[in-house]
């Protein structure tokens, strides 16, 4: 992997409730997790709190993601925001097909043009999957092989080297970090999800993927996953609102690989 810093990302979905509350948490978090070394920061607030936020002084390490974009470029689509809006934010990275928006009826075609879309416009997508559920006859992993393809098939290899995928066990979100996936399982399944992009687009892609984890994070479980989960990064959604839950979570990240 060409850039070995682990990337931490704060998916704060709808919440909080306020400019001036999301301001505070921002700030908060820019002071406690200082400069850091190793490892990058995204923050994903609501849509309507990026332009507050992208006007405050960010130091080199922290970055501003969106949560969604639309797979349209422009035109008559009521309430979509497009690439080029969050490209003059300043935006860096959007999280696509997070388990909630696939819940509303997003398909792995319309994903798969969402990171298309981003591409093209230079923003980088994170790409959620994630099983809703554990079977004994592991069909789990064919749902999960089906997403990777569906998402990814026919993007150009270029744009799929460094592929950042968050797996996102859905039955681990927004629980506490007892319920959550163990460590052990976390690496079985970045190896998995590693073999899967290897198959379908070639060893040197899947060897290449970036693989964050999701699904209750927080500072309890977050330094055993980072030891044995064989992860790259994080995405966290609950713990990332706790401004200094998420900076410690993030010092933990913070060593060298
Ligand atoms: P959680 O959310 O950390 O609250 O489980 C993670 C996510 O849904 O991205």
């Amino acid at each position: 992997m060409k850039n070995k810093k682990r990337l931490i990302v704060a998916n704060w979905k709808m919440n909080p409730q306020t400019t001036d509350e999301a301001k505070k948490i921002f700030s908060s978090i820019k002071k406690g997790i200082g400069i850091t070394k190793n490892s990058e920061v995204c923050i994903c607030p609501p849509y309507p709190f990026i332009y507050p936020l992208y006007k405050l002084k960010f130091p080199k390490n922290l970055f501003l993601g969106a949560q969604n974009v639309s797979s349209y470029e422009k035109g008559a689509f009521t309430g979509d925001v497009s690439i080029s809006m969050l490209n003059d934010l300043g935006v860096k990275y959007v999280i696509v097909g997070h388990s909630e928006r696939r819940a509303n009826g997003e398909s792995n075609e319309i994903i798969k043009k969402k990171i298309e879309i981003a591409f093209l416009n230079n923003i980088i997508p994170i790409l959620c999957i994630g099983e809703k559920e554990r079977d004994h006859d592991a069909s789990y992993l064919d749902f999960i092989r089906s997403q990777i393809k569906e998402c990814l098939n026919g993007i150009e290899k270029k744009y799929l080297l460094g592929m950042i995928v968050a797996y996102e066990p859905v039955w681990a979100i927004g629980k506490s970090y007892k319920e959550s996936m163990n460590p052990t399982d976390i690496h079985e399944m970045t190896l998995i999800i590693k073999k899967i992009g290897g198959e379908l687009f070639g060893k040197d892609i899947g060897d290449s993927f970036k693989i964050l984890y999701g699904g209750s994070v927080e500072i309890e479980n977050a330094p055993s996953i980072l030891e044995y989960g064989n992860i790259d990064g994080f995405l966290v959604g609950h713990a990332s609102l706790d401004p200094v839950q998420f900076a410690r979570i993030i010092k933990n990240a913070d060593v060298k690989r």
